[in-house]
């Protein structure tokens, strides 16, 4: 049982479920005091800006505030030893000047004509999906249809076998969702995850195979230099646990959003080409993710004293829903025209998935709202959500 907050300010609790529920109108208290960075102690002590001007400015100084540890929450200990310990998740772990290789090596993968060729397999599995439940005329849109969506994809990128999708799943929530209290499950997920790696690489190497990421890692080089393999295991490690509840959430938030907004389905049946803006819209208001940073040195930052090994949440959603920033940040604007959010985090560790998540997220959505353009919540209240630092909902029953 978690101690109620007393003062947000000085005692916010990312894990409290009141703050899982709705952290928007807590952010706003903290934005609109005098003190729009709070800090708490709690779960190893942390800072949150909530302002978009403090969150884009702490992203651009990535030498005082470095991505060594992005998640909030300590480590177990020895969490570091064994055979994986220098298996991060680069890039997204990495400073400069690494920081700078690591992505160059997988931001071909990304680039919009890279992902395309996911398009038709994405759409033919969205439509499977539905297959399953559209007859009974209820179904968890989260659980049901979201969650199967992005570990699938990922697992064809990297050419890993579809079938343990189910263990992919729980390794993932393993490191982000229950893992958040519970730091031993946490280190058990990543080595399950890594050593998984160390087996598919070993295969790789064994029988060289076309056409995978696992496959191209093996075979790409860095200045005449073979990519080491704790590089290519972290990397998939990344892309497994960036790119699967992030995705998930995103999906799952939007259906949200639409069951109970008929108006905004029917915007879209009149107006197709709202599209482009509505998904931006859509990520700006209900942007899953926060990263973390870890301060490298003593610093002042807008007044705050910050200590080298202080822990600063990346609070993307909050800058997202800044009254500074946007207009009207609560209301959700599919043709929003301004729209500079940052879902996708800024500065040198920017979402190098982002064209995969547009595209996953685009597909999901016309996919389901051609199929079921009628649709609504079973019970609003029976909703249940994930948080900490990636939100969505998790348990999502809707009736059509
Ligand atoms: C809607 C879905 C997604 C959202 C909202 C999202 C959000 C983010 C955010 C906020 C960051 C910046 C983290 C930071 O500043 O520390 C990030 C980084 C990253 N994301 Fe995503 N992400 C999504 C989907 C994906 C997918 C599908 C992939 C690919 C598998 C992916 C791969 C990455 C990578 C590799 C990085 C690290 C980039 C770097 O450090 O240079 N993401 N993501």
């Amino acid at each position: 049982m978690q101690r109620p907050v007393e003062d947000l300010l000085t005692d916010y609790n990312i894990m409290d479920p009141d703050f899982v529920k709705d952290p928007f109108t807590k952010f706003d208290h903290i934005r609109e005091s005098q003190c729009p960075i709070a800090h708490t102690e709690r779960w190893g002590g942390s800072w949150m800006p909530t302002r978009y001007e403090d969150v884009v400015a702490m992203a651009q100084e990535f030498e005082i505030f470095t991505s060594r540890g992005i998640l909030v929450m300590p480590p177990a200990p020895g969490w570091d030893e064994g055979p994986y310990a220098s298996v991060a998740a680069p890039p997204i772990t990495s400073d400069p000047p690494e920081h700078h290789w690591h992505r160059r090596l997988i931001l071909p993968i990304f680039s919009p004509q890279s992902v395309a060729k996911y398009e038709q397999g994405t759409k033919d599995l969205c439509n499977s999906l539905i297959d399953e439940f559209i007859d009974k005329g209820v179904a968890d849109a989260a659980g049901d249809y979201a969650q199967h969506i992005p570990v699938r994809v990922i697992a064809t990128m990297l050419g890993v076998p579809l079938e343990m999708e189910e263990e992919f799943t729980s390794w993932v929530r393993g490191v982000l969702e229950q893992g958040m209290t519970d730091p031993e499950l946490r280190a058990a997920s990543s080595r399950k995850i890594i050593s998984f790696f160390a087996e598919q690489l070993a295969d790789r190497r064994k029988n060289p195979r076309e056409g995978d990421f696992i496959s191209e890692l093996t075979q790409a080089e860095v200045e005449g230099q073979k990519v080491p393999d704790h590089y290519i295991l972290g990397v998939c490690n990344l892309m497994l646990v960036a790119g699967v509840d992030t995705t998930w959430s995103a999906i799952g938030s939007t259906l949200w959003h639409f069951a109970q907004h008929p108006e905004h389905r029917q915007q879209l049946r009149d107006n197709p080409h709202l599209w482009p803006t509505a998904l931006e819209e859509l990520l700006r208001v209900y942007a899953p993710v926060t990263m973390a940073r870890i301060v490298d040195r003593d610093t002042e930052f807008q007044g705050c004293p910050m200590k080298a090994g202080d822990r600063v949440l990346m609070t993307f959603p909050a800058a997202n829903r800044d009254p500074r920033q946007f207009e009207n940040p609560d209301v959700v604007k599919l043709d929003r025209e301004h729209n500079r959010h940052v879902a996708f985090g800024s500065g040198i560790h920017r979402c190098a998935g982002s064209n995969l998540a547009r595209l996953e997220l685009r597909v999901a959505l016309q996919t389901w709202l051609e199929r079921i353009p009628e649709y609504s919540l079973v019970d609003p209240t029976a909703v249940t959500w994930a948080g900490g630092q990636v939100r969505g909902p998790r348990r999502c029953l809707v009736k059509f």
